[in-house]
């Protein structure tokens, strides 16, 4: 690859490089992905998706035929743009912190790619420093690079429309970044918000810390009204109706995924693993699935039953299994029940589930664990678990 493109995105065949790289592209810039998956940086060139990020294939082909946008595993595709935006993944360990080595090697695999005169943009999820950081490893390096953080903050499976609406945060500590970077930015969106990397760094984590605290909260009130006999549904509709200031209280259901619970533990280990209300969050949204069924073995007799499991995806209408809950409920389900059966309609390379009339027809038990929309009109013979209550009637747990 040795055309000259306006921007080359690093972990561009990801979940956050494709459609960043498509809305990029969409609005006239050339666009190189950067991605060291071979076989999604084929599909991308063969006008595949590689994620399953709605809204994407009509841009993909679009700019694709425009020849706006190409993918490559080249490392010198890094050479070739003006801006190099930052997406790779970010994931904590076995320990959950962060992999702080990640951004380091990324950075450094690519440093001999760098050209003076180049900005490097920071767009993954960051552990607090980590733009200081990659200042000062392109600083050692001797390139004349600037660096901003502007982390990325769509919502998977909204990805098309956010990235054209969201404020975009940018941070960088020289005017010429912050320049150069809202430049970029402002192909997209027009709102621009600034603070200072260390600022922003935070910033990002408190927005999924944030959600993820106020799903764990919609979880607690769940159990307690379950545990009481009550319906959490029916209670939070009541609070909600016509009074402001309740009016973002979630439903409850499985919180998981790729971002809110790691990032939550990144801001854990970054206050030296002093975050109670984050942890306490991990401990509630962890252990809905344990809770669901130890409640339903209260009822049932799980060891003489088959359970079938409605939804795998970390989240409705996504084919994304990434941390799902599904899988740990699946998992507990294995050891108690008599036997599982597991259906997505999305999720592709699952050799373990079933279709969904076998799963209906051989149930006694379902358990909506993943609130598809397709799984809102079912009406079988057997029990309904519907935790997220898709169809507003679920029996309780
Ligand atoms: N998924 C989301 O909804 C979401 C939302 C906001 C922010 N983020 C953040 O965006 C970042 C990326 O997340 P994602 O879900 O797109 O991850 P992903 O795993 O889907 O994509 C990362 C891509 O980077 C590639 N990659 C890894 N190391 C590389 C390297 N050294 N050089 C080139 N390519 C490399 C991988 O092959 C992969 O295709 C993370 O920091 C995440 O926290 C994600």
């Amino acid at each position: 690859m040795d055309t000259p493109r306006d921007v080359v995105i690093v972990g561009g065949c990801g979940h956050i490089g494709v459609p960043l790289g498509l809305a990029f592209a969409d609005r006239g810039l050339s666009v190189e992905l950067y991605d060291l998956n071979d076989e999604a940086v084929a599909k991308v060139n063969g006008g595949e998706s590689p994620v399953g990020e709605p809204e994407t294939a009509g841009v993909l082909r679009r700019v694709l035929d425009a020849g706006l946008l190409h993918a490559t595993a080249d490392p010198n595709s890094v050479s070739q743009a003006e801006h190099v935006v930052v997406v790779i993944g970010t994931p904590v360990d076995e320990h959950l912190n962060p992999d702080l080595n990640a951004v380091k090697a990324a950075i450094t695999d690519i440093a001999g790619h760098l050209v003076a005169g180049q900005i490097l943009v920071l767009r993954s999820t960051v552990y607090p420093g980590v733009t200081a950081m990659v200042e000062r490893l392109v600083e050692q390096r001797g390139i004349d690079v600037d660096v901003a953080f502007c982390p990325e903050r769509i919502a998977e499976g909204n990805a098309m429309v956010e990235l054209y609406q969201l404020p975009q945060i940018v941070a960088a500590r020289s005017q010429r970044a912050v320049d150069r970077a809202t430049k970029l930015f402002r192909n997209l969106t027009h709102e621009v918000v600034f603070l200072e990397p260390e600022e922003a760094e935070l910033a990002k984590l408190f927005t999924n810390a944030w959600r993820y605290i106020k799903f764990a909260t919609a979880n607690q009130l769940y159990m307690i009204a379950n545990d009481f006999g009550l319906d959490y549904d029916r209670i939070r509709s009541a609070v909600v109706q016509n009074y402001p200031r309740a009016s973002d209280m979630p439903g409850a259901g499985f919180a998981a995924g790729p971002c809110l619970f790691k990032d939550t533990m990144q801001l854990a280990a970054f206050n030296n693993n002093n975050f109670h209300l984050g942890q306490a969050s991990v401990m509630i949204n962890e252990g809905l699935p344990l809770y669901v069924v130890a409640r339903l073995e209260q009822r049932f007799d799980l060891s003489m039953m088959t359970v079938g499991v409605l939804g795998m995806s970390f989240k409705a209408e996504s084919d994304d299994t990434r941390s799902s809950l599904s899988y740990k409920l699946k998992r507990i389900l294995k050891f108690k029940a008599r036997h599982v059966l597991c259906h997505d309609p999305y999720v592709t390379g699952d050799p373990e589930l079933t279709a969904l009339d076998d799963v209906l027809a051989e149930s006694n038990l379902l358990i909506i664990s993943t609130p598809h929309s397709t799984y809102a009109d079912l009406h079988p013979d057997v029990p309904v678990v519907d935790i997220s209550n898709l169809r507003g009637a679920g029996v309780r747990v």
